[in-house]
């Protein structure tokens, strides 16, 4: 077992020279999105142009449609930055993943519905609605955008193409609920645009759950492949960051993303994502332990182990927090019950250093992002050097995943090459946000 994580650790820890490397080409790639449309990153606009001054108020409806969760939200926001949020979340079902997308939207409308008739829900219709839709949209405004494409797999593809808000729109009205869609945001967007209304300072936001993204504050002469509206300064880039790599050969991957990409329900894109996010890293883990196993280093116990997803990101990360905690028959249970495997004691070690090393990997990555976006800005002059650059972060795995947060803000001072000087890009947890950010999308056109 020595011998065989001696191999995976090399394989997944990329040297300094390479995260040089792919830093740089992060940038150039972005820097190519802005300026074209079939760039590598699509870089895509979101009609935000007015950014949340804090003082926002009112009271809206917000829905949020992740990979995993259907959130609901009666957000009021008061100004100075406060705000409160009432909230319901669902689980989407497995089925209306694959279905037809009509389903997914007609979910939306039915759960929207159930959270009205909530006692403790004390408002009345109409109400403006903040939509918040984390997979790819071609915006046409800040309140239409048609659906690019799914990603999370999911695949509803007989709405591709199509206006989400519209979608959603017509499931709404279709149950006669008065309420308009008045934004459609990423969740990358909502989180930025949420923790902008807290703290002026903040420039980017990450994503890092179901799937992993990035958005940021640029400015509008240097998205020259859209027309923006006149007179605005500044707007929001998606940077739909999970495709970086399609169709290319600079991503450190190995046997098992190669693997992992081919047996996914959208192979070849969004290889990225697929090396970061919470959907993939325990299908990561997964195909290791399965080699393992096959080459007689560790003992299956169960069908677990050669079932796809059949470990979970989030059993993976209690089992590393486990060994971390010294807590080692919590260990060997959670191995025997969630993974099908037999775990010797002595072999614990070699089991957790796997999980840091995929985890670890998954930092890297995320930090080579965040310094790309960095340098881009600092570049373009944006920002100046001596500006703290704050960076608002969502998401399962950032929030939950043991020492996560703080490995990836060491890492980030790091590969900016400000080690010894103070480090000027902070992250900032900033826990489910991205509703309060849709509010504040709406209430800043005013
Ligand atoms: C996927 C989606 C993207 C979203 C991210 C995080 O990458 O394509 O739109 O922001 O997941 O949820």
């Amino acid at each position: 077992m020595e011998a065989y994580l001696r191999e995976i650790e090399s394989l997944f820890t990329p040297s300094k020279e390479k995260l040089k490397e792919l830093t740089g080409i992060f940038q150039k790639e972005l820097e190519i999105g802005l300026v074209r449309r079939d760039g590598m990153l699509k870089a895509l606009p979101t009609f935000v142009y007015n950014l949340p001054s804090g003082m926002e108020s009112g009271k809206f409806l917000t829905v949020d449609l992740g990979g995993t969760n259907l959130r609901i939200g009666l957000v009021e926001l008061f100004g100075s930055g406060r705000f409160t949020i009432k909230k319901d979340s669902v689980v989407i079902p497995e089925t209306l993943k694959s279905g037809s997308g009509y389903g997914i939207f007609n979910f939306i409308a039915e759960n929207i519905e159930k959270f009205l008739e909530h006692p403790e829900i004390e408002t009345e219709l109409p109400l403006k609605l903040g939509f918040t839709f984390s997979f790819p949209v071609q915006q046409e405004s800040l309140a239409h955008g048609r659906i690019l494409g799914w990603s999370k797999e999911i695949e509803c593809n007989d709405v591709i193409g199509m206006d989400a808000v519209a979608l959603l729109q017509v499931a709404l009205h279709s149950r006669g609920l008065e309420i308009a869609v008045e934004a459609l945001i990423n969740d990358t967007v909502g989180t930025l645009l949420a923790q902008v209304y807290r703290d002026k300072k903040t420039k980017m936001s990450v994503i890092l759950g179901t799937g992993s993204n990035a958005a940021y504050v640029e400015q509008c002469s240097h998205l020259t492949k859209e027309e923006n509206e006149s007179n605005k300064v500044v707007t929001v880039i998606n940077i739909e960051w999970g495709s970086f790599g399609d169709g290319a050969n600079f991503l450190p991957t190995t046997r098992f993303d190669a693997l992992l990409d081919e047996e996914s329900k959208n192979p070849g894109i969004q290889r990225f994502e697929k090396m970061i996010s919470g959907m993939y890293l325990g299908e990561i883990f997964r195909l290791i332990l399965l080699e393992a196993v096959e080459n007689g280093l560790i003992r299956s116990t169960g069908w677990t182990i050669s079932k796809p997803y059949g470990i979970k990101t989030k059993q993976m990360s209690n089992f590393h927090e486990s060994y971390i905690l010294g807590a080692v028959e919590e260990c060997k249970s959670i191995a025997n019950d969630k993974f099908g495997l037999f775990i010797l004691d002595d072999d614990l070690k070699y089991v957790s250093r796997l999980c840091e090393l995929i985890s670890l990997r998954s930092c890297y990555l995320c930090a080579v992002g965040i310094t790309a976006v960095h340098r881009h800005l600092l570049e373009t002059s944006l920002i100046s050097a001596k500006e703290m650059f704050s960076v608002a972060l969502d998401g399962a795995l950032y929030q939950r995943y043991p020492n996560y947060s703080k490995i990836l803000q060491d890492l980030v001072c790091m590969m900016d090459g400000k080690e010894e000087e103070v480090c000027r890009i902070i992250l900032v947890m900033a826990e489910d946000l991205s509703s309060i950010g849709a509010a504040a999308a709406i209430a800043a056109q005013k």
